[in-house]
């Protein structure tokens, strides 16, 4: 069990070693790219369930990101519930139409028109799972002291695209939803004032007639992204 007051320094021989040719590399690391760019964010789902345990593994893959100190700030709320899920929907949608309707200005609602989002949540409660995604500002001992946590966005932010990846890679598509403000997330969930709800990642199989908008494919090239100095 993790106990944050308990842990000193040992070192023990790395426990798990890759030994690829560089020709292996090349083909893993295009072959992953190939599984990737088919990762697409889906708003129109299908309530076919999904097994618990199938989240749980992905959510473990979350889990064996890196962290600021290790402390591995994050809580991953995991939703299946009907009620639940509507409740959520109802809250989110009571933000969301504040948002459209004025609270988000309009560089933002422009910048969201060739994505084609509104108000309506309807993933929300069709979709078998939202996986909402807590950070934890700081972290607290059995006895409610305190303790630091670091580089906490950023931790959060790199187990929440393991899980992103884990979840593509199980055959499952993926709305990464962010209701601004989501406090009420924290009330529904149950969750300590110590976390911030950073996002609801709606999880599922896509409709028949599901669509994508267009724009969402043009991606960078690797020139616009990257700059290498060899
Ligand atoms: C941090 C973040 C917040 C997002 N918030 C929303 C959202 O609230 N609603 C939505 O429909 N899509 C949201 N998206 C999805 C983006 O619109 C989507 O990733 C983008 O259009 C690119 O499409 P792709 O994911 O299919 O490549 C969000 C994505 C990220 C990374």
């Amino acid at each position: 069990m993790f106990a944050k007051d308990a842990l000193s320094y040992s070192a023990i021989p790395l426990p798990d070693r890759s030994e690829m040719t560089d020709d292996e590399m090349q083909a893993a690391a295009l072959a992953f790219y190939d599984r990737m760019r088919t990762r697409h964010t889906v708003r129109d789902y299908i309530d076919r369930p999904v097994p618990r345990q199938v989240i749980e593994d992905c959510i473990r893959t979350a889990g064996v990101a890196p962290s600021g100190a290790n402390h591995q700030p994050w809580h991953f709320a995991a939703v299946s519930a009907p009620e639940l899920k509507a409740r959520i929907r109802a809250e989110a949608e009571e933000e969301e139409k504040r948002f459209y309707a004025g609270g988000a200005g309009d560089e933002w609602i422009k910048a969201l028109e060739p994505i084609g989002t509104n108000a309506v949540k309807e993933h929300l409660t069709v979709a078998p799972w939202l996986i909402v995604v807590f950070a934890q500002r700081w972290g607290e001992f059995d006895d409610g002291t305190r303790y630091k946590n670091y580089y906490v966005p950023e931790s959060v932010n790199i187990a929440t695209g393991f899980l992103l990846a884990a979840l593509h890679h199980a055959g499952l598509c993926t709305l990464t939803h962010t209701p601004n403000p989501m406090k009420f997330l924290n009330e529904a969930l149950g969750r300590p004032a110590s976390e911030k709800p950073t996002m609801i990642i709606a999880v599922g199989h896509p409709a028949p007639d599901a669509t994508v908008p267009a724009v969402a494919k043009i991606k960078k090239p690797l020139d616009q992204i990257a700059s290498f100095f060899d």
